[in-house]
């Protein structure tokens, strides 16, 4: 099955089902000599893991990394770093008696038509649960990251209809929704609270800031730097729209009001304002890189649904089991995860491919 790897330099494979034994990644491209300690992958996977609070699901999945290969007394070795998460808690048996039924909003008609027989325990590759071992890879490209002095800082926008107004970058890691408005919180919990008593599920949007990229990373035409951003982001579950700096906006500015003017700012080349989103022509200014992406709701409710089953039949569908009514602050991290790992490829790269000598 192809479409499992990312990244040119910084190459990240995933594996594992969500109800395998072990899901994990394979991180090629690490530079020897780099200090990586389990500890702080497990800090990072906490951040993403289920049962955090009373608006995500019950499942207790620990989420502990093992690295079975690539460093040797603390440090990378400059071989692949292999990232091993054991699958705990799992209980297959809720997914028994819709094995043969396509759930709505799930993948499951597709991998049928893909390849004619699915992993039906916990949804399998589809689920979300293969994003920890993204969580694990991307916790290695920060460690990386951390040295070229470069931040990512990720948070919860919206909840449903509801957005934020301020922004206190101290406040996001200690609520619940990774929300960094403090008057928005309650509000934003209650919508997720009703959508549960009801058995419904509500999406929202996730923004990144990522600090400290220095001006003249990314690459021309097809790679871009938001054209893999793009692909890192858009290839998380449940993610259904990407946008860079004002993003959609954009189409109903004036070219006078969308323009960045430069300024020299005692020596040091910046803009006035960030319109671009830290970007320009696939490549950093050097400015914030600004992204935004929307999470849909989740496709586990418990209300009834219609559907067919792999014979075609109707069938009545009630998922039961333990999901998120919503899932936008577990997917903060991810994505938070993807920029990691695409930024650190890209710096790679420039450093791989010098503009001139
Ligand atoms: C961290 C994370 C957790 C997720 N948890 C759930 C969940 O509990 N229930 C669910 O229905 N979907 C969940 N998803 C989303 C599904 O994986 C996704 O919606 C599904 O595979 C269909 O793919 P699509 O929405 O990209 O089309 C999760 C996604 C992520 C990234």
């Amino acid at each position: 099955m192809s479409g499992n790897s990312f990244g040119r330099i910084f190459r990240v494979t995933t594996f594992g089902e969500s109800h395998g034994p072990y899901i994990g990644a394979v991180v090629d491209g690490v530079p020897p000599g780099l200090e990586i300690s389990e500890s702080y992958i497990n800090e990072e996977l906490a951040r993403r893991r289920p049962g955090q609070s009373s608006i995500t699901t019950g499942r207790r999945e620990e989420d502990k990394v093992e690295i079975i290969s690539g460093v040797i007394d603390g440090k990378t070795t400059g071989m692949p770093v292999t990232l091993l998460i054991r699958n705990r808690d799992v209980r297959s048996k809720d997914y028994e008696s819709i094995r043969d039924v396509y759930r709505p909003g799930h993948a499951d008609y597709g991998y049928i038509m893909r390849y004619g027989l699915r992993d039906w325990r916990g949804g399998g590759r589809s689920s979300g649960r293969e994003t920890a071992a993204r969580v694990a890879a991307g916790a290695v490209a920060k460690i990386i990251l951390k040295e070229y002095g470069v931040k990512i800082i990720g948070y919860t926008r919206k909840i449903g209809r509801l957005e934020i107004e301020s922004i206190d970058y101290s406040f996001i890691e200690e609520n619940i929704l990774r929300v960094p408005d403090r008057e928005k919180v309650a509000q934003m919990i209650n919508i997720i609270e009703e959508a549960k008593k009801s058995g419904d599920s509500v999406g929202g949007e996730v923004e990144v800031i990522v600090k400290g990229v220095p001006a003249g990373i990314g690459d021309p035409v097809f790679d871009k730097i938001e054209a893999l951003l793009a692909h890192g982001i858009m290839s998380i579950g449940a993610i259904k729209s990407f946008e860079v700096g004002v993003g959609k906006r954009a189409a109903e500015m004036l070219g006078s009001e969308y323009n960045d003017e430069f300024i020299n700012d005692g020596g040091k080349i910046k803009t006035r304002t960030n319109n671009a989103g830290g970007i320009l022509g696939g490549i950093t200014t050097g400015e914030d890189i600004v992204l935004r992406c929307a999470v849909r709701p989740t496709g586990s409710i418990s209300i009834k649904q219609r559907t067919v089953d792999v014979h075609g039949r109707p069938r009545e569908i009630e998922i039961e089991g333990r999901h998120d009514p919503c899932i936008v602050p577990r997917i903060v991290p991810v994505v938070e995860a993807m920029v990691a790992m695409v930024v650190v490829d890209c710096i790679m790269m420039r450093k791989a491919l010098p503009p001139a000598l």
